[in-house]
């Protein structure tokens, strides 16, 4: 199941009395090289973003500031929410899988980390469309 491979990272922190420094390397701290960076920020409380599914882009999410929730669905009628609340920290999220941003706080900055290039056309953007794709291969 698709959902078993969602996982929370823990980053090397490196802090001293200067402040901290979180070290995030393609491949070895997360488990794949990134090819993507973007993030998301001035999302009010209620916004939902995301809604989607992506054929061929692993993902990492990371609340380098503030806070956000994730909720992952598989298709299948499971779904699990993850906090996303700490800046040394981030979820693993694999391909085929829907997700939902939400909850944003004021001061929230949601970094994400991506394994391809940006291609609209391998983004699953209607639920109804995710659920069929997921049947047809399970
Ligand atoms: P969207 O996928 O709706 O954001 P979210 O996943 O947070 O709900 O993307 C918003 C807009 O930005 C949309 O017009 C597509 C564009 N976009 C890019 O051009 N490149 C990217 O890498 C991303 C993630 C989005």
């Amino acid at each position: 199941m698709a959902l078993e491979t969602v996982h929370m990272l823990e980053f090397p922190q490196h802090g001293d009395e200067r402040g901290h420094l979180v070290v995030i390397e393609g491949k070895s701290d997360i488990p794949f090289p990134i090819r993507r960076v973007f993030y998301i920020y001035g999302s009010d409380a209620e916004v939902m973003r995301g809604q989607h599914a992506n054929r061929r882009t692993e993902f990492v999410l990371i609340n380098v500031s503030g806070r956000s929730k994730v909720t992952v669905r598989d298709g299948l009628g499971n779904a699990v929410t993850f906090a996303l609340n700490r800046p040394h920290t981030g979820i693993y999220i694999p391909r085929m899988v829907w997700k939902e941003m939400c909850d944003f706080s004021a001061d929230s900055v949601l970094l994400v980390l991506a394994s391809e290039h940006y291609d609209s056309a391998e983004y699953i953007r209607s639920y109804d469309e995710f659920v069929k794709e997921v049947s047809r291969h399970a």
